[in-house]
Formats: structure tokens, sequence, C-alpha cells
């Protein structure tokens, strides 16, 4: 659905490249997502595949257009998050909705059905400047998917929601994800990135650092351990690997002194850190 090979990119007026020299692939039905601190590249990145800075170096083929030489017909087959709303102040998330509809000349989804989805049926008529952060995303979120697009680009979906809106849109996601959609989404959130991505790419400083699926980088990621609480409250821990062959871990366990037994897997966080020697912040 799009590759990227060797893409780079220069703002005007700087000394060096924000984007250097990535290459990746999006299979269609797949979510892909950036994950990176602030500063990256990410939204950089996600507004060259969507067009809107076409003076790139290397090659964006999206759906089998390259980018810099797409025609109107591009948008009609995309939907677009962006990472800072931007909406009528004046009218109402129903009014913004019908106005977006305008420009397409594919089918749209009716703009309640889709206020109803994220939960803004009743504010749908209250004017978008009395909308608080969370409300504007959701809306935002909601003009990406008026044109029922094949690609959705999302740029930090979740940002400012509340744990109960951002759960509602990470199963709109996948409830995309089924219905055969290709998602593309940016996000500093590594939970975000591990629940919902079949791919992250691991960005920071315009170069990605490493693409794989957040499963199998958890479970390569290096020794995990198995830790024991006694009742006593004292912990000890022991490498998972032959465990059996441990002869004080099993001496433990014939025992009835045991209150506890878990074990620590690395998280993505703790990964993206050895990887690229930066955190997510
Ligand atoms: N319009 C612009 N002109 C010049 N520099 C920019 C512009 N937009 C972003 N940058 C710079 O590009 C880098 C990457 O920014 P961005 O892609 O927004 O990062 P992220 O989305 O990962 O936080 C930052 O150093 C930022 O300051
Ligand atoms: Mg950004």
């Amino acid at each position: 659905m799009i590759k990227v090979k060797n893409l780079s990119y220069r703002f005007k007026g700087k000394e060096s490249n924000t984007i250097k020299d990535i290459t990746f692939d999006v299979e269609e039905g797949e979510i892909f997502g950036f994950l990176g601190p602030s500063g990256a590249g990410k939204s950089t990145t996600q507004k060259i595949l969507i067009g809107l800075l076409g003076d790139y170096e290397g090659s964006v083929r999206v759906m089998g257009t390259e980018v810099k030489e797409r025609n109107r017909d591009f948008y009609e087959r995309i939907g677009i998050a962006f990472e800072f709303p931007n909406f009528y102040h004046k009218l109402s998330g129903y009014e913004n909705l019908e106005l977006f509809k305008g420009p397409y000349s594919v089918p749209t989804i009716p703009a309640m059905e889709l206020l109803k989805l994220v939960g803004l049926e009743i504010d749908a008529k209250q004017r978008f400047h009395s909308y608080s952060k969370g409300m504007k995303m959701r809306l935002n979120f909601c003009r990406a998917l008026l044109n029922d697009p094949d690609i959705l680009f999302l740029d930090e979906p979740t940002s400012g929601l509340d744990p109960v809106n951002a759960k509602k849109l990470k199963d709109i996601i996948l409830e995309k994800k089924k219905e055969g959609k290709t998602i593309i989404l940016t996000t500093h959130n590594m939970q975000l990135a591990e629940e919902l991505c079949d791919r992250v790419a691991f960005i920071v400083d315009g170069k990605i650092a490493l693409i794989d699926s957040p499963k199998r980088l958890k479970g390569s990621g290096g020794e995990k351990r198995i830790i024991v609480e006694s009742k006593e409250g004292t912990i000890q821990n022991f490498p998972l690997e032959d465990v059996r062959e441990n002869k004080e871990f099993m001496a433990m366990l014939n025992t009835n002194s045991i209150a506890t037994i878990s074990t620590k897997v690395k998280s993505l966080e703790e990964i993206f850190i050895e990887v690229t020697g930066r955190s997510l912040i």
C-alpha cells in the first residue's frame, strides 16, 4: 500500500535534513506505527506521505502513485487526522463535518453516525470553540473517516484523551483494520503502539532505528526473569531459562513460604531506550 525508499527531507532555511534516508513499506490491512520522542520527525513524515511537503528526495509511493505526482483523486481515498485539529470555531461539530464533506465526490458517511461512534452525539450542535481538547480530538478523528478511506493517517490520535475515550478510539481503529483498512499512526505513547500496531518503526532524529512487531520485540527483549516474593516479604529473582535446573528456585517451590510468583518482561519503552539510546519523552 505504501512504499518509501531512501526518503530525505530538509525544511527551507534549515542546515540539515529533518528526515534522513528512511526506507519502509506498509502492507494493505496493516496498522503501522511511528514511535518516537517529540521532534523525532513523525509529523513531518506523515505530511510527506499525504503530499503536503512535495520537495522531498527519494521515492514515496502510496497506492501505486508517487506522492509528488498525485492528483486530486488521491485525497478521495485517504483520511487524515492532523496532530492539531483545525476547524471553524463558530460552527458546531456537526456543521463542521458537513462542511468538510463538500469536496468529496466519493460517498461519505453521515456526520451524525460518526459523531455517535466517538460519543459526541449530544455535543453535535455545540459550537466547536466550546469543545474541550478531547472533544476536538474526537471530532478530528471523525473528519478523517468522512470519506470511508482505504488508508487512514493518524497523527497522535489519542493525545489529550482520557482513558475511556482513548480506549474508544483504539477500538474503532481495530474495527477499521478488520474492515481491511490500512492505518498509519504516529505516537510517543508506547502503550498505544503496543496495543494497536502490527509493526512499529522506532524513529529518532529523523532516522528509523528499527522496524518490527511489538510482540516479536518483547519476545526477543533480552533475559526474562521470575520474581519470587516470600511470605516474609523478601524478593528474589531467577533467570526464566532452564529454571528447573536452578536448585535454589526448586527448593523454594518445595517450601510453603511463597507469597507470589511473577515474570518480568521488558517493556517496549525499555527496548526503545536500549535500541535508540533515547527515552520516549
Ligand atoms: N515547518 C517547519 N519548519 C522548520 N522546521 C520544522 C517545521 N516543522 C517541523 N520542524 C522541525 O522538524 C523536526 C521534526 O518535527 P516533527 O516532525 O514535528 O516531530 P514529531 O512529530 O516527531 O514531534 C523538529 O526539529 C521540528 O522543529
Ligand atoms: Mg508530531
